[in-house]
């Protein structure tokens, strides 16, 4: 049996995850609870949530392990936004504070695959309100309770989907790479509140969904020849970042560019980062320049505010 790091900045602390039910959730509810925190999730999977209770609960403790607490389950449709803020303050009038969120939850599966042809004004909406709008509408509920507890840890899933790209899902693709946005402007919102903000960005990982419709002999074969990492990468690999992220010792962790935690290297040579180094150049000359490489347009606006960092200023 594999033993797992200890942080002992996470016994005691108020954890939250959403879709904590199933697969990287899953994982990371488990990894939470090892280090004696106190773990509540939201899932609409009842009969998974029981069942990881369940498994968690029968854990062996390992030696210099804190003993589990439980973790709590609370239904919610992170899709219903009365739902999330319903939830979120039941949760805060009995803790009074969530020290770390994780906005994990997103409709994954074969079922959120639609070309660009297949979406409807529908299916758009549920992708949105599945995959983005909950990381925006959880973290804006959780963030004043962090701030009166003096500081806290907030973790947002991405995905490499947009970055490879991944044709067969643009509404998801698009929601991850909007999660990168989100995830460094509010970084810098929050940061003077000791609250901190990053992003992980798995690439194809073995969860039992997508063992079971995504990971075909035919797409496992892509990913590996794709992946530095010649196997599946497993849940827990990520919930292991998830963790640490959450931890103290991240403490100066924040606004962390997602691909800095891409997992497995899953990264074709020509995604390379040459936009970020043509901003950097254009934006010394101080000129509003329009450039086109490798067919991505980068419009960088000029900047006198030196407090800036080096790769602001990107559009496009
Ligand atoms: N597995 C991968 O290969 C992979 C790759 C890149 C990114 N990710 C990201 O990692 C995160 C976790 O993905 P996963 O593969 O573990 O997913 P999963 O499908 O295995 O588990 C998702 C969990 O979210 C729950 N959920 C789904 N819709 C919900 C809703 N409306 N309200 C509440 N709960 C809901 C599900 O019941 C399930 O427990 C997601 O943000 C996903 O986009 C996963």
């Amino acid at each position: 049996m594999t033993r797992h790091a200890i942080y002992p900045s996470l016994e005691g602390k108020v954890v939250l995850v959403t879709g904590g039910a199933e697969g990287i959730g899953a994982a990371t509810v488990e990894l939470f609870a090892r280090q004696g925190s106190r773990v509540l999730f939201m899932d609409i999977s009842k009969t998974s949530a029981q069942r990881t209770i369940d498994r968690i609960v029968s854990l062996p403790i390992e030696a210099g392990a804190p003993p589990i607490i439980a973790p709590v389950f609370h239904y919610c449709d992170i899709t219903d936004l009365p739902a999330i803020q319903a939830t979120t303050s039941k949760i805060l009038e009995e803790y009074g504070v969530i020290n770390i969120l994780v906005n994990n939850a997103a409709a994954t599966g074969s079922g959120a695959r639609r070309s660009t042809a297949q979406v409807t004004p529908e299916s758009w909406d549920f992708s949105v309100n599945s995959n983005f709008r909950h990381v925006f509408f959880l973290t804006q509920a959780v963030v004043p309770a962090m701030k009166s507890a003096g500081g806290g840890s907030i973790v947002n899933l991405g995905s490499i989907t947009w970055r490879i790209p991944d044709p067969v899902q643009p509404v998801y693709a698009a929601c991850k790479a909007a999660i990168m946005g989100l995830t460094r402007v509010q970084s810098k919102e929050v940061g003077a509140d000791n609250i901190r903000i990053n992003s992980v960005m798995p690439g194809a990982i073995a969860t039992r969904r997508q063992r079971e419709e995504i990971l075909t002999p035919e797409y496992r074969h892509t990913v590996m020849r794709n992946q530095s990492l010649q196997r599946d990468l497993e849940p827990e690999e990520v919930a292991k970042v998830i963790v640490f992220l959450g931890s103290d010792e991240a403490s100066a962790v924040t606004g962390k560019h997602p691909e800095d935690y891409t997992f497995g290297s899953l990264y074709p040579s020509k995604c390379v980062d040459i936009p970020r180094c043509i901003s950097f150049d254009a934006r010394a000359s101080g000129v509003r320049q329009l450039a086109w490489y490798r067919k991505i347009t980068i419009a960088v606006e000029p900047r006198s505010d030196p407090s800036l960092g080096r790769d602001n200023g990107v559009a496009g």
